[in-house]
């Protein structure tokens, strides 16, 4: 049972505060009040280093999406090994996963790879600033872009600082972000169309991008409202803004992303997670107009310099193709079958339970939250009152009944799951939810 002082995930997370600050390299794999050490994973499921099995509706925030140790990656990855990792060379795997991405989505005219997803925005908005020659952007209230400084301007706003709804206050993240970061981003409430237009309209000359992810998990994944993503078109092309897409999860959503999937087309994408298979991934991708920014054009340094020692590393470069290829039109279809199963399935508890809640998402993600106010963007989604500790009794529940969700409620299906692993995350939850509800009620708390 979690949690367990004397298990060797508790043993394991003692040795690693002596050594890591808090632990660990990333907070997001942090569980109160130790984290659960991963010894395997095969397919759906995971094996931690106390022998206990948990289905994984995590996927590594969204990152694996065929299921843990596919034989096909495996080879790919395995056959690339044995004739080395990285290379201070260019690599035909990196050209032939670039020419697989560009042929499947229309807007991609070119691609640069980088390691992750924070990479990736930082460079699109590098990209975007070099192309307009202009300093600002603009980001979703809520919305998670990775670590960099000005997207992670009101990440996590609270009511005692966010100010206005129609115009959001930017607020800091990381202690120590200069003034001139909050300066030079401007702050837009999702699925406010009328407030997005206004805020546009009035930094427009200014303006060199509007960095946008259409299911964005934080904002609580509320589906984009077409008249919000017609008045952001609008205003950023008459701006002059280009617009950056972050799929970085929503990729996930299509065979050519979420954009294409809603008829849209951003100038910029910034990629991550899944098209590297399972390992360390970023990308940006766009048309070659504006990704001729990272060119060297007529013998002159680029605009914009672009690169790292492992980015486009052989290892990533084959498991990302090897993964993409799986990845036809059916299985997105699949997946988006198995999550609208997931999605209902959770409804019809949050009814039978009488427990007030609701469940966004798309595709193969999903957000469960517990209550049932109306959700458009990020100030709806945001826990109150003891909504946090409702969700943090639901993980744990969770995890003793065999379930690995993030500790905030969204989910994440891959294809190694099979209906058999749907209905345990259906029973598990509904047991979960009605043993935090009792608990809860036990403590007095929510009353
Ligand atoms: C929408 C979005 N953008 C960017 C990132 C950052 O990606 P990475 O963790 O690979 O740096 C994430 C990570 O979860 C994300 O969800």
């Amino acid at each position: 049972m979690y949690p367990d002082a004397s298990s060797r995930s508790a043993e394991l997370y003692e040795r690693a505060r002596r050594v890591l600050p808090d632990g660990v390299s990333r907070g997001t794999v942090l569980v109160n009040p130790y984290p659960i050490y991963v010894a395997s994973g095969a397919g759906a499921w995971v094996t931690d280093v106390d022998g206990n099995r948990y289905l994984d509706a995590n996927n590594n925030y969204t990152a694996i999406i065929l299921g843990h140790a596919h034989p096909t990656v495996i080879d790919a990855v395995a056959s690339q090994l044995s004739r080395g990792s990285a290379f201070s060379f260019a690599t035909e795997a990196e050209v032939a996963l670039a020419e697989l991405l560009c042929a499947r989505v229309p807007h991609f005219e070119r691609i640069r790879f980088c390691n992750s997803g924070t990479e990736a925005v930082m460079t699109a908005v590098k990209a975007a600033r070099a192309f307009t020659g202009r300093p600002l952007i603009a980001k979703i209230e809520g919305g998670y872009h990775g670590a960099y400084d000005h997207v992670e301007v009101s990440l996590d706003a609270g009511p005692d600082t966010w100010g206005p709804a129609s115009a959001p206050t930017g607020v800091p993240y990381a202690a120590g972000v200069p003034d001139s970061v909050l300066a030079e981003t401007v702050v837009l409430p999702f699925n406010d169309a009328a407030a997005a237009t206004a805020l546009i309209e009035a930094h427009g000359e200014r303006l060199a991008a509007v960095l946008l992810d259409t299911l964005p998990s934080r904002v609580g994944m509320p589906a984009p409202d077409p008249a919000f993503l017609d008045a952001i078109w609008t205003s950023a092309r008459k701006a002059g803004a280009l617009i950056v897409a972050d799929e970085v999860i929503s990729f996930r959503l299509g065979p050519a992303g979420n954009l294409h999937r809603l008829g849209r087309t951003p100038d910029l994408t910034a990629l991550a997670k899944i098209i590297g298979g399972g390992f360390p991934v970023g990308a940006v991708a766009g048309r070659s107009e504006v990704m001729d920014v990272f060119a060297a054009l007529d013998g002159a340094r680029p605009r914009v310099p672009a690169g790292g020692t492992f980015s486009a590393n052989s290892v990533t470069m084959v498991a990302g193709r090897a993964c993409l290829e799986l990845l036809d039109a059916a299985a997105f279809e699949r997946l988006a079958t198995m999550g609208e199963r997931v999605r209902r399935g959770f409804r019809a508890m949050f009814d039978q339970l009488s427990q007030p809640g609701q469940v966004t998402g798309d595709g193969s993600l999903f957000r469960l939250h517990p209550h049932d106010r109306p959700l458009r963007g990020y100030r709806d989604a945001r826990p109150q009152g003891e909504e946090s500790a409702m969700m943090g009794r639901v993980h744990r529940e969770l995890l003793n009944r065999g379930v690995y969700l993030t500790t905030y409620g969204m989910g994440c299906l891959s294809l190694a799951m099979t209906d058999e692993d749907l209905d345990h995350l259906l029973d598990a939850g509904q047991a979960a939810f009605a043993a935090a509800r009792a608990a809860g009620r036990g403590s007095g708390a929510g009353r």
